[in-house]
């Protein structure tokens, strides 16, 4: 249970300790944000490199939001901004970085694999994966257990729906394999087209029709058409896809009284999910957004070595 200098690569390799050091951890750093003076001297003499290949709002801003509150230095790295547009392969690119003596790389890449094949190649920094193609999101599934933790006061036991594109949603499997660890059973909907083969072995119950997905749900979790990583068409139409799958008022209804709504953002209006249930009173979207700073800080905390 020392995350110290440790690469944070997917939930695969974090056990339920890890988890729930993590989120005690980002429980007791969310405070900080609330502060009028919101910073703490944490990690002074820290260098944080944000380097993402894709783009980002929420996973981008919060590193750098939660880098800034413990006082490291954070450096922002676009693809588009760096030497890669002039040939540079992504190794060296990074060698480079490493010269400069980071302690932490995060990175966000569109090939699944390229935040591994880093931590192999690189001798000191740890390396944080924001997100790799569609294998594996840590964090976003990490900021998610600690949301649905805060408002169901537990984990274990609740039954939590994932509905939308699971063939190319790092976000399911990585919340698949927290959600598991952590004791919840998962239910996967979707067009079969967008579900993927052997999902099953990942811990995973499907269940094509999404009205049966919701019934008894305590955490409705919808996801966006990934339409950048789908090849060809896996859908009639976007008012279709909508109507079978997209989490509207009646919908939400045949989960339980208090079911919560989350999204992993960013959100389609009107596609995956109506905007009464996206700004409804049951949707904590945005919670899921504040805990992220807490989590991200409490990964930069405990990577750097904090006990
Ligand atoms: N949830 C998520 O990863 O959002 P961004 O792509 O905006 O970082």
């Amino acid at each position: 249970m020392n995350l110290s200098n440790k690469h944070i690569l997917d939930m695969t390799t974090l056990t339920r300790e890890d988890i729930g050091l993590i989120l005690e951890t980002a429980e007791s750093m969310k405070e900080v944000s609330e502060r009028p003076i919101k910073k703490v001297p944490t990690l002074r003499g820290k260098t944080v490199v944000l380097f993402f290949h894709e783009p980002s709002t929420r996973t981008k801003i919060s590193f750098d939001v939660a880098a800034k509150r413990m006082s490291a230095d954070s450096i922002g790295l676009a693809a588009s901004g760096s030497s890669i547009v002039k040939g540079e392969t992504l190794i060296d690119t990074v060698k480079n970085l490493e010269a400069m003596r980071p302690d932490i790389v995060v990175l966000r890449h569109s090939a699944a694999g390229a935040p591994h094949m880093l931590a192999k190649v690189l001798e000191k920094p740890a390396i944080i994966n924001a997100g790799d193609g569609m294998h594996a999101h840590p964090t976003q599934a990490l900021l998610d257990l600690m949301t649905i933790k805060e408002k169901k006061e537990k984990i274990e036991g609740l039954k939590v729906s994932i509905i939308g594109d699971i063939q190319h949603s790092r976000v399911a499997r990585s919340n698949i394999i927290g959600l598991n660890k952590m004791g919840a059973q998962v239910v996967v909907s979707g067009p079969g087209t967008m579900i993927p083969k052997g999902i099953e072995k990942m811990g995973a119950r499907v269940v094509i029709d999404a009205d049966e997905a919701v019934k008894g749900a305590d955490v409705v979790m919808m996801l966006r058409i990934q339409k950048e990583r789908q090849k060809g068409f896996m859908f009639p139409t976007e008012r279709e896809y909508a109507r079978l799958y997209g989490l509207s008022p009646r919908r939400l209804g045949l989960a339980g009284d208090d079911v919560l709504v989350m999204h992993p953002g960013p959100i389609n209006r009107g596609v995956e999910i109506s905007p009464e249930a996206a700004d409804g009173p049951w949707s904590i979207i945005l919670d899921q957004v504040t805990n992220g700073v807490a989590v991200r800080m409490a990964i930069l905390y405990l990577v750097a070595g904090g006990a």
